[in-house]
């Protein structure tokens, strides 16, 4: 099955999951990384950092076989970096993204997409993938669109 399909799945399943239930935002992001990793298997780690103070991020639901850490401070690394700017960052080799933190040894590209609840940035949606180049605009578009539904 191409992408398109794949996120076309994943965003029928959350309407239908999380389109006029009220549920807070903690359960909602439990529900996208889950259906997201269920979907995207193959992905190393996938889920979101939570706006936690003015300027610092705090691991919230994610889905994946690695131990995230903990904090970010905004400005820090590739979710640091999105946070700061409120925008999304796709990275095809993350050896070359200037003070990038690592997890795990496995991840070699990233994206991220911050999330925005009434004009206001509330976390950072972040994945990881085990091949260069993994992510593209495709992707963006449809995180970009999933992440409203928080
Ligand atoms: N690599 C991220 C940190 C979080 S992990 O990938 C789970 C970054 O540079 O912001």
């Amino acid at each position: 099955m191409d992408k398109s399909h794949r996120y076309q799945n994943v965003l029928n399943t959350s309407y239908a999951v999380l389109q006029d239930y009220p549920m807070d935002i903690i359960g909602r992001m439990s529900i996208i990384s889950s259906i997201l990793k269920t979907e995207f298997s193959e992905w190393i780690f996938c889920g979101f950092y939570r706006v936690v103070k003015p300027n610092l991020l705090e691991i919230g639901p994610y889905q994946g076989n690695l131990i995230a850490c903990g904090h970010i401070t905004f400005g820090r690394g590739v979710c640091g970096a999105a946070a700061t700017n409120n925008k999304s960052i796709i990275v095809d080799d993350v050896s070359s993204f200037p003070d990038y933190i690592v997890c795990d040894d496995q991840t070699i590209s990233e994206i991220v997409v911050p999330v925005i609840k009434n004009d206001k940035l509330i976390a950072i949606l972040d994945i990881d993938g085990d091949t260069e180049g993994q992510f593209d605009n495709e992707d963006q578009s449809f995180l970009e669109e999933l992440v409203t539904l928080i």
